[in-house]
Protein backbone atom coordinates (compact mmCIF):
# COMPACT_ATOMS: atom_id res chain seq x y z
CA UNK A 1 0.00 0.00 0.00
CA UNK A 2 0.98 3.01 -0.58
CA UNK A 3 0.87 7.20 1.24
CA UNK A 4 -2.18 7.65 -0.63
CA UNK A 5 -4.25 4.42 -0.59
CA UNK A 6 -3.63 5.15 3.66
CA UNK A 7 -4.66 8.37 3.44
CA UNK A 8 -7.90 7.59 1.55
CA UNK A 9 -8.26 4.39 3.96
CA UNK A 10 -7.96 7.17 6.93
CA UNK A 11 -10.21 9.39 5.22
CA UNK A 12 -13.26 6.89 4.01
CA UNK A 13 -12.77 4.81 7.78
CA UNK A 14 -11.99 7.77 9.85
CA UNK A 15 -8.77 7.42 12.72
CA UNK A 16 -7.48 6.07 14.19
CA UNK A 17 -7.88 2.73 12.03
CA UNK A 18 -6.05 -0.33 11.17
CA UNK A 19 -5.61 -1.32 7.92
CA UNK A 20 -4.25 -4.65 6.68
CA UNK A 21 -2.72 -5.54 2.98
CA UNK A 22 -4.07 -9.02 2.01
CA UNK A 23 -1.40 -9.02 -0.37
CA UNK A 24 1.54 -9.27 1.89
CA UNK A 25 -0.14 -11.53 4.22
CA UNK A 26 -0.51 -14.05 0.90
CA UNK A 27 2.97 -13.28 -0.39
CA UNK A 28 4.91 -14.11 3.44
CA UNK A 29 2.98 -17.20 3.66
CA UNK A 30 3.83 -18.17 0.05
CA UNK A 31 7.19 -17.19 0.75
CA UNK A 32 7.18 -19.93 3.63
CA UNK A 33 6.00 -22.21 1.45
CA UNK A 34 8.73 -22.00 -0.92
CA UNK A 35 11.00 -22.00 1.91
CA UNK A 36 10.00 -25.39 3.11
CA UNK A 37 9.28 -26.74 -0.70
CA UNK A 38 11.25 -29.82 -0.07
CA UNK A 39 9.85 -30.93 2.84
CA UNK A 40 6.74 -33.94 1.68
CA UNK A 41 4.62 -32.97 4.43
CA UNK A 42 5.01 -29.50 5.67
CA UNK A 43 2.05 -27.46 8.03
CA UNK A 44 2.10 -23.91 8.97
CA UNK A 45 -0.18 -23.14 11.95
CA UNK A 46 -0.64 -19.21 11.80
CA UNK A 47 -0.30 -17.83 15.14
CA UNK A 48 -3.81 -16.82 15.80
CA UNK A 49 -2.53 -14.62 18.98
CA UNK A 50 -0.90 -12.44 16.35
CA UNK A 51 -3.93 -10.85 14.79
CA UNK A 52 -7.18 -12.84 15.43
CA UNK A 53 -9.82 -11.21 13.50
CA UNK A 54 -12.19 -13.67 11.65
CA UNK A 55 -11.53 -12.26 8.24
CA UNK A 56 -8.22 -12.62 8.58
CA UNK A 57 -8.24 -16.31 10.14
CA UNK A 58 -10.28 -17.12 6.71
CA UNK A 59 -7.89 -15.53 4.85
CA UNK A 60 -5.55 -18.06 6.28
CA UNK A 61 -7.94 -21.22 5.63
CA UNK A 62 -8.17 -20.11 1.92
CA UNK A 63 -4.40 -20.32 1.95
CA UNK A 64 -4.32 -24.32 2.74
CA UNK A 65 -2.36 -23.07 6.75
CA UNK A 66 -3.48 -24.62 10.01
CA UNK A 67 -3.73 -22.50 13.15
CA UNK A 68 -1.81 -22.25 16.67
CA UNK A 69 -3.72 -21.28 19.39
CA UNK A 70 -3.39 -21.21 23.55
CA UNK A 71 -6.35 -20.34 24.67
CA UNK A 72 -9.99 -22.46 24.14
CA UNK A 73 -11.41 -18.94 23.01
CA UNK A 74 -8.83 -18.46 19.99
CA UNK A 75 -10.27 -22.59 19.48
CA UNK A 76 -13.50 -21.28 19.11
CA UNK A 77 -12.55 -18.46 16.79
CA UNK A 78 -10.44 -20.96 14.54
CA UNK A 79 -13.78 -23.32 14.37
CA UNK A 80 -15.79 -20.33 13.55
CA UNK A 81 -13.79 -19.22 10.98
CA UNK A 82 -13.99 -22.96 9.67
CA UNK A 83 -10.92 -24.54 10.36
CA UNK A 84 -10.42 -27.98 10.37
CA UNK A 85 -10.13 -29.10 14.38
CA UNK A 86 -7.41 -31.49 12.90
CA UNK A 87 -5.35 -28.11 11.55
CA UNK A 88 -5.93 -26.61 14.68
CA UNK A 89 -2.74 -26.87 17.39
CA UNK A 90 -3.36 -25.42 21.15
CA UNK A 91 -0.40 -24.73 22.97
CA UNK A 92 -1.28 -23.25 26.15
CA UNK A 93 0.83 -22.08 29.26
CA UNK A 94 -0.54 -22.25 32.47
CA UNK A 95 -3.76 -23.47 31.95
CA UNK A 96 -6.49 -25.66 34.01
CA UNK A 97 -6.58 -29.06 32.91
CA UNK A 98 -10.60 -28.69 32.35
CA UNK A 99 -9.46 -26.11 29.31
CA UNK A 100 -7.07 -28.59 27.97
CA UNK A 101 -10.16 -31.01 28.26
CA UNK A 102 -12.36 -29.19 26.47
CA UNK A 103 -10.36 -28.25 23.52
CA UNK A 104 -9.36 -31.86 23.25
CA UNK A 105 -13.24 -32.85 23.25
CA UNK A 106 -13.52 -30.19 20.02
CA UNK A 107 -11.16 -32.40 17.90
CA UNK A 108 -8.09 -30.19 18.27
CA UNK A 109 -4.77 -31.31 18.67
CA UNK A 110 -3.27 -30.63 22.03
CA UNK A 111 -0.05 -29.57 23.15
CA UNK A 112 1.16 -30.36 27.08
CA UNK A 113 4.09 -28.20 28.27
CA UNK A 114 4.27 -29.23 32.01
CA UNK A 115 4.79 -32.71 33.31
CA UNK A 116 1.86 -32.27 36.07
CA UNK A 117 -0.78 -32.17 33.54
CA UNK A 118 0.61 -33.80 31.18
CA UNK A 119 0.04 -37.26 33.73
CA UNK A 120 -3.05 -36.16 34.41
CA UNK A 121 -4.01 -35.35 30.66
CA UNK A 122 -2.62 -39.01 29.92
CA UNK A 123 -4.43 -40.98 33.19
CA UNK A 124 -8.04 -39.81 32.06
CA UNK A 125 -7.36 -39.82 28.15
CA UNK A 126 -5.02 -42.59 27.09
CA UNK A 127 -6.43 -42.84 23.81
CA UNK A 128 -6.38 -39.00 22.71
CA UNK A 129 -2.70 -38.22 21.33
CA UNK A 130 -0.67 -35.34 22.61
CA UNK A 131 2.54 -33.72 21.54
CA UNK A 132 4.60 -32.22 24.04
CA UNK A 133 6.33 -29.17 24.16
CA UNK A 134 10.17 -29.14 24.67
CA UNK A 135 12.40 -26.84 26.33
CA UNK A 136 15.63 -26.63 25.03
CA UNK A 137 17.33 -24.52 26.80
CA UNK A 138 18.11 -22.03 24.15
CA UNK A 139 18.35 -18.30 25.12
CA UNK A 140 17.11 -17.00 21.57
CA UNK A 141 14.63 -14.00 20.97
CA UNK A 142 15.05 -10.19 20.63
CA UNK A 143 13.71 -9.20 24.33
CA UNK A 144 13.70 -10.90 27.69
CA UNK A 145 9.59 -11.12 27.90
CA UNK A 146 9.64 -12.89 24.23
CA UNK A 147 12.36 -14.95 24.71
CA UNK A 148 10.80 -18.18 26.54
CA UNK A 149 13.55 -21.28 25.49
CA UNK A 150 15.90 -20.88 28.02
CA UNK A 151 16.75 -22.36 31.48
CA UNK A 152 14.47 -20.32 33.64
CA UNK A 153 11.66 -19.84 31.62
CA UNK A 154 8.09 -20.85 32.62
CA UNK A 155 7.41 -22.69 28.70
CA UNK A 156 8.24 -26.05 28.15
CA UNK A 157 9.27 -29.51 29.53
CA UNK A 158 13.22 -29.50 30.06
CA UNK A 159 15.20 -31.73 28.06
CA UNK A 160 16.56 -32.80 31.14
CA UNK A 161 13.38 -34.01 32.56
CA UNK A 162 12.69 -36.43 29.14
CA UNK A 163 13.09 -39.73 31.26
CA UNK A 164 10.18 -38.32 33.59
CA UNK A 165 8.57 -37.76 30.74
CA UNK A 166 9.11 -40.72 28.92
CA UNK A 167 8.07 -42.68 32.46
CA UNK A 168 4.39 -40.71 32.22
CA UNK A 169 3.88 -41.92 28.78
CA UNK A 170 4.28 -45.07 29.54
CA UNK A 171 2.67 -45.65 32.61
CA UNK A 172 -0.65 -44.04 31.70
CA UNK A 173 -0.58 -45.56 28.12
CA UNK A 174 -0.90 -42.26 26.38
CA UNK A 175 0.13 -41.85 22.94
CA UNK A 176 2.56 -38.89 21.94
CA UNK A 177 2.54 -37.93 18.40
CA UNK A 178 4.25 -34.92 18.33
CA UNK A 179 7.17 -32.90 19.62
CA UNK A 180 7.39 -28.95 19.60
CA UNK A 181 9.71 -25.97 20.68
CA UNK A 182 9.19 -22.25 20.57
CA UNK A 183 12.57 -20.95 21.70
CA UNK A 184 11.22 -17.13 21.43
CA UNK A 185 10.57 -14.47 19.09
CA UNK A 186 12.87 -12.33 17.07
CA UNK A 187 15.06 -14.57 16.11
CA UNK A 188 18.33 -13.12 14.08
CA UNK A 189 21.01 -16.28 14.04
CA UNK A 190 19.70 -19.10 12.00
CA UNK A 191 22.31 -20.84 13.88
CA UNK A 192 20.80 -21.00 16.85
CA UNK A 193 17.08 -22.30 15.79
CA UNK A 194 19.35 -24.91 13.88
CA UNK A 195 21.44 -25.67 17.26
CA UNK A 196 17.79 -25.88 19.26
CA UNK A 197 16.44 -28.18 16.22
CA UNK A 198 19.14 -30.44 16.88
CA UNK A 199 18.60 -30.59 20.72
CA UNK A 200 14.83 -31.48 19.00
CA UNK A 201 15.58 -34.20 17.00
CA UNK A 202 17.61 -36.03 19.61
CA UNK A 203 14.23 -35.62 21.85
CA UNK A 204 12.30 -36.89 18.89
CA UNK A 205 14.39 -40.01 18.25
CA UNK A 206 13.13 -40.84 22.15
CA UNK A 207 9.41 -41.36 21.14
CA UNK A 208 8.08 -44.14 18.63
CA UNK A 209 4.56 -43.13 17.32
CA UNK A 210 5.36 -39.46 16.33
CA UNK A 211 3.45 -37.64 13.30
CA UNK A 212 4.97 -34.68 13.18
CA UNK A 213 7.60 -32.40 14.26
CA UNK A 214 6.86 -28.40 15.66
CA UNK A 215 9.81 -26.26 15.04
CA UNK A 216 7.58 -23.09 16.43
CA UNK A 217 8.34 -19.70 15.56
CA UNK A 218 10.28 -16.78 16.36
CA UNK A 219 11.37 -15.90 12.56
CA UNK A 220 12.30 -11.54 12.77
CA UNK A 221 11.01 -9.64 10.38
CA UNK A 222 12.23 -5.92 9.56
CA UNK A 223 11.05 -2.94 10.90
CA UNK A 224 13.37 -0.37 9.40
CA UNK A 225 15.86 -0.15 6.79
CA UNK A 226 18.82 -2.13 6.90
CA UNK A 227 17.32 -4.18 9.81
CA UNK A 228 18.59 -7.73 9.45
CA UNK A 229 16.05 -10.36 9.31
CA UNK A 230 15.83 -14.48 9.42
CA UNK A 231 16.95 -15.62 6.48
CA UNK A 232 13.79 -17.69 5.87
CA UNK A 233 15.14 -19.20 2.37
CA UNK A 234 18.63 -20.15 4.21
CA UNK A 235 16.27 -21.75 7.68
CA UNK A 236 14.14 -23.78 5.18
CA UNK A 237 16.86 -24.91 2.92
CA UNK A 238 19.22 -26.07 5.80
CA UNK A 239 16.01 -27.23 7.87
CA UNK A 240 14.58 -29.39 5.28
CA UNK A 241 17.76 -31.16 4.09
CA UNK A 242 18.29 -32.17 8.26
CA UNK A 243 14.59 -33.17 8.57
CA UNK A 244 14.37 -35.27 6.02
CA UNK A 245 17.50 -37.13 7.11
CA UNK A 246 16.34 -37.38 10.56
CA UNK A 247 12.90 -38.92 8.50
CA UNK A 248 14.80 -41.20 6.95
CA UNK A 249 16.79 -42.64 10.55
CA UNK A 250 13.34 -42.33 12.39
CA UNK A 251 11.93 -44.49 9.76
CA UNK A 252 9.00 -42.67 8.93
CA UNK A 253 7.95 -39.43 6.39
CA UNK A 254 6.99 -36.78 9.41
CA UNK A 255 5.45 -33.92 8.89
CA UNK A 256 7.40 -30.42 9.74
CA UNK A 257 5.29 -27.59 11.59
CA UNK A 258 5.83 -24.06 12.26
CA UNK A 259 3.76 -21.86 13.67
CA UNK A 260 4.65 -17.88 12.75
CA UNK A 261 2.37 -14.99 13.67
CA UNK A 262 4.97 -12.31 12.71
CA UNK A 263 6.50 -13.05 9.76
CA UNK A 264 3.37 -13.40 8.20
CA UNK A 265 0.96 -10.53 9.54
CA UNK A 266 3.39 -7.79 10.77
CA UNK A 267 4.19 -6.11 7.54
CA UNK A 268 0.95 -6.05 6.22
CA UNK A 269 -0.63 -3.82 8.70
CA UNK A 270 -0.30 -0.26 9.24
CA UNK A 271 -2.24 1.86 12.28
CA UNK A 272 -3.38 5.17 11.05
CA UNK A 273 -3.75 7.83 13.51
CA UNK A 274 -4.07 11.60 13.41
CA UNK A 275 -2.32 14.52 14.22
CA UNK A 276 -4.25 16.55 17.38
CA UNK A 277 -1.69 18.52 18.56
CA UNK A 278 1.89 19.92 17.30
CA UNK A 279 3.69 21.18 20.79
CA UNK A 280 6.88 22.42 20.96
CA UNK A 281 8.81 22.40 24.17
CA UNK A 282 12.10 23.70 25.17
CA UNK A 283 13.41 19.97 24.18
CA UNK A 284 11.35 18.64 21.81
CA UNK A 285 8.37 19.02 19.39
CA UNK A 286 5.56 16.38 20.11
CA UNK A 287 3.47 15.40 17.31
CA UNK A 288 0.36 14.26 19.80
CA UNK A 289 -2.14 11.37 17.86
CA UNK A 290 -5.55 10.48 18.36
CA UNK A 291 -4.36 7.45 19.99
CA UNK A 292 -2.45 5.87 22.89
CA UNK A 293 -0.74 2.16 24.06
CA UNK A 294 -4.40 1.29 24.55
CA UNK A 295 -4.42 0.65 20.79
CA UNK A 296 -0.80 -0.12 20.48
CA UNK A 297 1.16 -0.92 23.23
CA UNK A 298 3.83 -2.87 21.93
CA UNK A 299 6.63 0.55 21.92
CA UNK A 300 5.73 0.69 25.40
CA UNK A 301 5.48 -3.31 26.93
CA UNK A 302 8.41 -4.20 24.90
CA UNK A 303 10.28 -1.52 23.00
CA UNK A 304 9.40 -2.31 19.54
CA UNK A 305 9.98 -0.23 16.94
CA UNK A 306 7.50 1.25 14.48
CA UNK A 307 8.48 2.93 11.40
CA UNK A 308 6.51 6.32 11.40
CA UNK A 309 5.53 8.19 7.96
CA UNK A 310 3.62 11.23 7.51
CA UNK A 311 1.64 10.18 4.66
CA UNK A 312 -0.70 13.27 4.23
CA UNK A 313 2.63 14.89 3.69
CA UNK A 314 4.95 12.66 2.25
CA UNK A 315 7.43 14.85 0.28
CA UNK A 316 7.34 17.61 3.15
CA UNK A 317 10.47 18.23 4.81
CA UNK A 318 12.19 15.90 7.47
CA UNK A 319 12.24 17.25 10.75
CA UNK A 320 12.72 15.93 14.68
CA UNK A 321 9.47 14.80 16.05
CA UNK A 322 8.31 12.51 19.48
CA UNK A 323 5.11 11.42 18.31
CA UNK A 324 3.30 10.32 21.78
CA UNK A 325 -0.35 9.53 22.36
CA UNK A 326 -3.11 10.80 24.28
CA UNK A 327 -3.31 8.54 27.72
CA UNK A 328 -2.59 10.25 30.54
CA UNK A 329 0.71 8.59 31.04
CA UNK A 330 3.68 8.12 29.26
CA UNK A 331 2.78 6.69 25.92
CA UNK A 332 5.74 7.51 23.72
CA UNK A 333 5.86 5.97 20.69
CA UNK A 334 8.57 6.99 19.02
CA UNK A 335 11.25 9.37 20.40
CA UNK A 336 13.52 12.11 18.18
CA UNK A 337 12.16 10.17 14.64
CA UNK A 338 12.50 12.23 11.53
CA UNK A 339 9.22 12.65 9.77
CA UNK A 340 8.01 14.77 7.32
CA UNK A 341 6.71 17.86 8.29
CA UNK A 342 3.92 17.62 10.63
CA UNK A 343 0.80 19.81 10.84
CA UNK A 344 -2.08 18.87 13.18
CA UNK A 345 -4.68 16.95 11.02
CA UNK A 346 -2.08 15.21 9.22
CA UNK A 347 -2.10 11.22 9.05
CA UNK A 348 0.75 9.29 10.54
CA UNK A 349 1.00 5.83 9.54
CA UNK A 350 2.79 3.59 12.12
CA UNK A 351 4.43 0.15 10.04
CA UNK A 352 4.57 -3.43 10.88
CA UNK A 353 1.03 -2.99 12.97
CA UNK A 354 -0.22 -6.52 11.85
CA UNK A 355 1.04 -8.50 14.77
CA UNK A 356 0.69 -8.14 18.65
CA UNK A 357 -1.24 -4.57 18.11
CA UNK A 358 -5.01 -4.27 17.53
CA UNK A 359 -4.57 -7.86 19.12
CA UNK A 360 -2.97 -6.39 22.35
CA UNK A 361 -5.43 -3.58 22.15
CA UNK A 362 -7.99 -2.61 25.17
CA UNK A 363 -10.73 0.14 25.97
CA UNK A 364 -7.90 1.97 28.83
CA UNK A 365 -9.53 5.06 29.40
CA UNK A 366 -12.63 4.24 28.15
CA UNK A 367 -11.80 4.62 24.78
CA UNK A 368 -13.07 2.79 21.71
CA UNK A 369 -11.21 0.08 20.23
CA UNK A 370 -9.90 1.01 16.49
CA UNK A 371 -11.79 -0.45 13.25
CA UNK A 372 -10.15 -2.90 10.99
CA UNK A 373 -9.77 -2.93 7.53
CA UNK A 374 -8.64 -5.84 4.85
CA UNK A 375 -6.94 -3.99 2.08
CA UNK A 376 -7.16 -6.12 -0.88
CA UNK A 377 -7.08 -5.24 -5.06
CA UNK A 378 -7.35 -1.31 -3.78
CA UNK A 379 -10.48 -2.17 -2.31
CA UNK A 380 -11.36 -1.91 1.69
CA UNK A 381 -13.54 -4.21 3.82
CA UNK A 382 -14.04 -3.29 6.72
CA UNK A 383 -13.26 -6.53 9.03
CA UNK A 384 -14.26 -4.82 12.29
CA UNK A 385 -16.15 -1.85 13.11
CA UNK A 386 -15.17 0.63 15.38
CA UNK A 387 -16.46 0.60 18.93
CA UNK A 388 -18.89 2.60 19.93
CA UNK A 389 -20.14 3.76 23.51
CA UNK A 390 -22.44 0.71 23.84
CA UNK A 391 -19.52 -1.45 23.45
CA UNK A 392 -17.93 0.11 26.35
CA UNK A 393 -21.32 -0.17 28.57
CA UNK A 394 -22.11 -3.81 27.39
CA UNK A 395 -21.72 -6.50 30.30
CA UNK A 396 -20.83 -3.51 32.91
CA UNK A 397 -23.88 -3.46 35.69
CA UNK A 398 -24.95 -0.05 37.48
CA UNK A 399 -25.70 -1.25 40.74
CA UNK A 400 -26.76 1.69 43.21
CA UNK A 401 -25.66 1.09 46.50
CA UNK A 402 -28.31 2.81 49.36
CA UNK A 403 -25.36 4.05 51.35
CA UNK A 404 -26.19 5.01 55.07
CA UNK A 405 -24.06 8.63 55.40
CA UNK A 406 -23.82 10.31 58.31
CA UNK A 407 -25.04 14.05 58.37
C1 LIG B 1 4.07 -21.05 21.29
C2 LIG B 1 4.18 -19.94 20.32
N1 LIG B 1 4.16 -20.22 19.00
C3 LIG B 1 4.24 -19.23 18.08
C4 LIG B 1 4.35 -17.91 18.43
C5 LIG B 1 4.43 -16.87 17.36
O1 LIG B 1 5.63 -16.21 17.39
P1 LIG B 1 6.01 -15.10 16.29
O2 LIG B 1 4.88 -14.13 16.22
O3 LIG B 1 7.26 -14.49 16.76
O4 LIG B 1 6.14 -15.80 14.99
C6 LIG B 1 4.40 -17.57 19.78
C7 LIG B 1 4.54 -16.17 20.18
O5 LIG B 1 4.44 -15.76 21.28
C8 LIG B 1 4.30 -18.61 20.76
O6 LIG B 1 4.33 -18.33 22.06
Amino acid sequence: MNAQDLVAVAQEHGSPVYVYDAQRIISQYERLESAFAKAKNLRIHYAVKALSNISILKLFKQLGAGLDTVSVQEVKLGLAAGVDPKKIIYTPNGVSLEEIEQVAALGVQINIDNLSILEQFGSKHPDVPVCVRINPHVMAGGNANISVGHIDSKFGISIHQIPHLLRIVKNTGMRVNGIHMHTGSDILDIGVFLYASEILFETAAKFDDLEFIDFGSGFKVPYKEGDVSTDIEELGEQLTERFNTFCKEYGKDLTIAFEPGKFLVSESGYFLTKVNVVKQTTSTVFAGVDSGFNHLIRPMLYGSYHKIENVSNPDGRKRYYSVVGYICETDTFGNNRQIAEVTEGDILAFSNAGAYCFSMASNYNSRYRPAEILWYNGESHVIRKRETMDDILRNQVEVSLSIEQEV
